[in-house]
This record gives C-alpha cells, structure tokens and sequence, in this order.
C-alpha cells in the first residue's frame, strides 16, 4: 500500500488545500502516482476542483469528495439541517482502495483538528480511525505557538504520528516569524519540515517544497528509493 498522510491544520483558511496540492504536483513531478482525497466538504466543492485540475487527476469530483454538505458549517451542525451522516467506514474504504493503486495518498481535512464532525467526534478523532499519519499546516506569524501546540496536544493524545509542521505565509513582516518554528520544535519535539513564503504562486510554492525537500521527510525508503535522483544515486553507488 502507498504511504498515506493526513493534512491538517490549525484553522480552516490555512493553506491544507494549497500545500498539499503543491506536495501532491511535487511528488508527480518525481514520477509518482498520487492520490488526494477530500473526504469530506462543506460549503463548496471548491477543493476537489482545485485537486483535479492542478494535478489533473483523473478520478471523479465525486471520488476525490464523496461527502458533500452545502453549507460552510461544520459536518456536526450542517448534518442536523442536511439530514446527512458521515460514514466514517466508507471514507476509510475509499482512502484505503485509492492507497492501493498509488505511490502516495493525500487526505485533506476540513478546519482544524477539533472541527466537530459528529456528537464527540473530531477532525482528530477520524485521523485517529484512519490510522493514519499527519501533518500540520500551521500560520507563519504571532498567534501561531498558541494555535500549533494545541492542535499538536489533541493528536498527541490520540497517539496521532505527527510527522511534521509546515508553516504558511511567511512575510518578513512580523519579527516572530523569525523565532516562531524554533519555539515550537522545542516546546513540542515535533520538527517543522518546511517554510512556505506568503503570497506565492502556485508554481513558487511547489519550488519551495522541492527546494526544501519536505516530500523527502515525507517518504523515507524504500519508496524513496525509487524515485529519480535517489534510483541514480543507487546506481552511482553513492548510497552505502
Ligand atoms: N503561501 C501562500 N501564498 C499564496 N496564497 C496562499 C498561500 N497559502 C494559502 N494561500 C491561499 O489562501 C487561501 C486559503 O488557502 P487554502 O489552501 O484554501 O486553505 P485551507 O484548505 O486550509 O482552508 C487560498 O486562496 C489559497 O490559494
Ligand atoms: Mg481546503
């Protein structure tokens, strides 16, 4: 099965959607099959478009996105006036079925990791059922140790691998910028594998991640080892 990973974040508007379509566009740029799902939505079915189109997916919006809700809720209030359930066991069917003809699966959420999805059940609670690993998209500037260690607290308990933090919209502007990622790798021991700059284009933000090879922290060997520069290293006799 392909390595599978969850994006999540520390507020909705964060840049999962933007990040991980620039992970999933790096990761076929190296000749890998990639999967993306956005099990679930609400307010628009803006993401799977998104997915689709920049990494011309060929599967359906409807396979990218199999749970709908119309409005910008979250799941647990628009369920109550949409009269739908999330089926938590079908979405897992779906990410496992996709994981099994790709190289690399990528799972975007929806808001952060306490977003309700049902009565007493989060974001965090479904990374949780999917077994999966994640990684957090966190701000670049002030606020953002407040926002980070307490989403990285809630997967911590759910005994959730972190596999690392991407932190978003760096500006120059604010001095914390400059110390935020240090403090949080500290303060949590979880490692801040890339720094994306603010006001990038598409194409900019895909040559950040290969710049700073977060794609590489995100699939150690083997499966790493069949990906271009690595199979020539192997073939040099570089790689003991
Ligand atoms: N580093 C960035 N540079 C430029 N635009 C960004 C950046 N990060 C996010 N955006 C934009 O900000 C908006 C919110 O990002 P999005 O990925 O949709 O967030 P989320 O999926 O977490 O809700 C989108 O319009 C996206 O294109
Ligand atoms: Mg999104």
């Amino acid at each position: 099965m392909g390595k599978a990973y969850f994006i999540t974040a520390t507020d909705t508007g964060i840049g999962k959607t933007f990040i991980a379509a620039g992970l999933g566009f790096a990761a076929q740029s190296k000749g890998l099959n990639v999967g993306i799902s956005k099990p679930i939505s609400c307010g628009g079915i803006e993401d799977a478009v998104f997915y689709k189109n920049k990494l011309k997916l060929k599967d359906s919006i409807d396979d990218i996105n199999p749970v709908k809700f119309k409005q910008p809720l979250s799941p647990y209030a628009a369920m109550k006036t949409e009269k739908k359930k999330v089926n938590i066991a079908r979405i897992k069917r779906s990410i496992n079925n996709l994981r099994k003809d790709r190289d690399i699966v990528l799972v975007e959420g929806l808001g952060g990791a306490m977003a309700p999805i049902k009565r007493d059940y989060y974001v965090a609670d479904m990374i949780k059922a999917l077994q999966m690993s994640c990684v957090v998209i966190a701000r670049a500037g002030l606020g953002t140790i407040n926002h980070t260690l307490m989403t990285i607290d809630e997967l911590k308990k759910r005994k959730i691998r972190i596999v690392g933090i991407i932190m978003n919209g760096f500006d120059g502007r604010e001095i914390s910028q400059r110390s935020n990622a240090q403090v949080i790798e500290k303060l949590s021991g979880i490692k801040v594998i890339g720094k994306i700059k603010a006001k990038s284009s598409f194409a900019d933000m895909v040559k950040q991640i290969q710049k700073q090879r977060i794609l590489n922290t995100l699939t150690p060997a083997p499966l790493s080892m069949k990906w271009r520069g690595e199979a020539e290293r192997e073939r040099g006799g570089v790689r003991k």
